[in-house]
C-alpha cells in the first residue's frame, strides 16, 4: 500500500485534523479509521514521488499516531511490537525499547535515539499521512 510519510508532532486527535492545516498536496490516504483497530499498530509502505518511508501507525481510541517504522536500534519494525495505551507507547519486539508515541523518543534502553513522528489524521473517516520531512 502506499503511503506517505512526514511531518513534526505526531498525534492528531482522528476526526480532528485540521482540514485547512497542512498541505492537503502533501497527503497521502492510507486506509479507512474503521480498518485500524483500537491499540493496533499497523505499517504502511509509503511512496509517492522522491519520497518514500516505512511508518507505523496506531489508533489509540479516537487519536492517532504515526511513526517511523523501523527501530532506531537496529533494523526491526516497530509496528511488529505491543502498544501500551496507558503509557501511550510501543515496544520493539526484537530488544524491548519502549517509544514514545507522541515524540518517538525511546523510553528505555538500548535504544538511545529517537525514531521520526509524521503528521497524520482522518478526513471523512479517511486516514491520511503529510508527506515531507519528519520532526
Ligand atoms: S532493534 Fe529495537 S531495541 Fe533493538
Amino acid at each position: 500500500m502506499s503511503t506517505s510519510g512526514n511531518a513534526p508532532s505526531g498525534h492528531v486527535p482522528s476526526g480532528n485534523a485540521p482540514s485547512n492545516g497542512g498541505n492537503k498536496k502533501n497527503r497521502v490516504n492510507l486506509c479507512l479509521q474503521e480498518e485500524l483497530g483500537h491499540c493496533e499498530a499497523r505499517r504502511f509502505d509509503v511512496a509517492k514521488g522522491e519520497f518514500s518511508c516505512k511508518v507505523a501507525v496506531i489508533r489509540l481510541g479516537d487519536d492517532l499516531y504515526a511513526l517511523g517504522d523501523t527501530c532506531s536500534h537496529a533494523d526491526f519494525s516497530l509496528s511488529e511490537g505491543e502498544v501500551d495505551p496507558e503509557e501511550q507507547t510501543i515496544e520493539c519486539n526484537k530488544h524491548g525499547s519502549l517509544f514514545s508515541l507522541a515524540t518517538g523518543e525511546p523510553q528505555t534502553l538500548p535504544a538511545t535515539r529517537s525514531v521520526p513522528v509524521y503528521r497524520v489524521g482522518v478526513t471523512d473517516g479517511q486516514v491520511w499521512l503529510e508527506l515531507g520531512e519528519p520532526s
